[in-house]
Formats: C-alpha cells, structure tokens, sequence
C-alpha cells in the first residue's frame, strides 16, 4: 500500500512514516515543507502512484485534502481533529464519491471502550455520567475529540441527556447532564475515564494511551481496510465490526 502522509513534519505524521516503512509511502506532505526530494509543501504538487491519503495534520486541511482526493479519486483516512460544522459538510459531501474514514482516535481500545460505555449508559438506569479527559499541554481542540465522540455515543443510549462542557456553575446537578471536564499537563499523550454512578453503585471505565505509536498503527491498519471500501463515510465502529 502507497501512503501519502498529509502532516508528515508532525508528531504524528513523522511516527506514522517511520512505522509504515520507506517502501509504503508515495510522498510525504506538510505545509512546512518546500517541495523537493520526495517531500512536498501541498497535496496538488504530488501527482504519482498513490493508494490513500492519511491526514494528521489539521483540520483547517480538510477543504484541501477531501479536493485532492476526490480529483485523484483516492480513499482518505481523516485522523486530524476539530472540524468544524463547514468542515464536516466537506468531509460527507466527499465520502459521496470516495471512501472517507474520519476518526478523533484511531485506538482499538477506544472504540472498544466507546461501545462498552453505550450499553453501560443504555442499562445502568439513571445514573449521572461525567468524563474526565486529560491530554498533553500543546493539545489545541478542548474538548478532545475523543471527548465529544465518546459523549456521542452516550447520548446516543441517553437521547435527552445535554452536555455541561466544563461545569463551573453554582446549584445541584441537572439529572440528565454528561458532564466533560478538560486537563491539560505535559506531555500526557491521553486519558479518557467515564464514571457512570447512580449513588448506590460506580462504573468507571477508562482508557490510557501510552504511547502516541499507537495512534498510527490503528492509522495505518484501518487505511488497509478502508481501500477496499466502496464510496461512504466510515469510522472505527465500522473498522471493529469488520
Ligand atoms: N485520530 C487520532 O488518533 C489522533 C491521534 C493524535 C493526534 N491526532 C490529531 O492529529 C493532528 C496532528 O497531531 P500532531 O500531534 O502530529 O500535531 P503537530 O502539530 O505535531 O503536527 C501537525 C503537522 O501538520 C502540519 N500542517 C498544519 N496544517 C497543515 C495543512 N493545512 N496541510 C498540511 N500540513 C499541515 C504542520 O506543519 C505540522 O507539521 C491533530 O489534529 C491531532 O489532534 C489524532
């Protein structure tokens, strides 16, 4: 498989390349490149054999990447964070014509966790939800995106929940909240624990991510699957069912 990494110079594009090894990538792309030696500073100055796009960059690179895909005609694999509502029209409007995955966590572990929290909150009566996520001090995105898609989810199981993003307000707890509660510290690559309580009785379910690695080899092993998808919108719900 030929990978154009799209964010290449970052954290993650670089762990990303050197995991899917020299002979795996067609080019690597980041807007802080210049266009020379096998690296390129946009998408559109890279016209060879491809497979898929794999985004880590940002999510301002979303009019970019879904354009370039859908000209090459190439699957894409959307792992940067944050889109925005406009951004979002652009990634359905694109999966209408080529496979799009879009995922704020490309950790088996998460998605596992995330089906697992949907039926605790679909059968664990009325308990109070709260999450607590804790990423590293340069994250840009509060809440994580892991957050927002994790509260999803829940909501999801709970249809007249609404959520209180960082509750600093005086008075009781409104029955039917989920609460997200943001912390940032060094280099805390990310932690997301979901306590469900209903006075009697707590679950909590959490996930650590140790090691950022982890992040593309899901990367990586979900664009495998995804290039032989048919056009649509796609996410590791679908990548676990298989
Ligand atoms: N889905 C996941 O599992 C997952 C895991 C970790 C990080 N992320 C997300 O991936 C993204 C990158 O994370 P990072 O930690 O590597 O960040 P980073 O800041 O280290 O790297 C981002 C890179 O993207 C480049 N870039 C910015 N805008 C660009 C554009 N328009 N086109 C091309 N390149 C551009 C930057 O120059 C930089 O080199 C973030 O959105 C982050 O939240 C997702």
């Amino acid at each position: 498989m030929k990978i154009i990494i799209n964010g290449a110079g970052g954290k993650m594009g670089n762990i990303l390349a050197d995991m899917a090894g020299h002979e795996n990538i067609a080019a690597l792309v980041d807007v802080a490149f210049t266009t020379a030696d096998g690296k390129y500073h946009a998408l559109d100055d890279f016209g060879g054999e491809a497979d898929c796009v794999i985004d880590f960059s940002n999510h301002s690179a979303t009019q970019a990447v879904t354009s370039y895909c859908v000209k090459r005609n190439l699957p894409v694999l959307i792992a940067s964070t944050g889109q925005t509502e406009n951004e979002m029209t652009l990634i359905r409007e694109a999966s209408g014509k080529i496979p799009v995955f879009i995922s704020p966590n490309m950790s088996v572990g998460v998605a596992l966790v995330a089906d697992i929290a949907e039926r605790v909150a679909k059968l664990f009566g009325d308990c109070d939800i709260e999450m607590i996520e804790a990423h590293h001090n340069q994250k840009l995105d509060v809440p994580s995106g892991t957050a927002l898609m994790l509260a999803k989810r829940l909501q999801e199981a709970r249809k007249d929940s609404t959520l209180n993003i960082g509750r600093h307000e005086n008075g009781k707890r409104p029955a039917n909240e989920i609460g997200i509660h943001s912390l940032r510290y060094g280099s805390e690559v990310g932690t997301h624990e979901i306590i469900f309580s209903n006075g009697l009785e707590t679950i909590t379910i959490r996930h650590d991510a140790k090691n950022r690695a982890l992040f593309a080899n899901g990367a990586l092993s979900a664009a495998k699957w995804l290039i032989n998808q048919k056009p649509g919108l796609y996410g590791m719900k679908d990548y676990i069912a298989g």
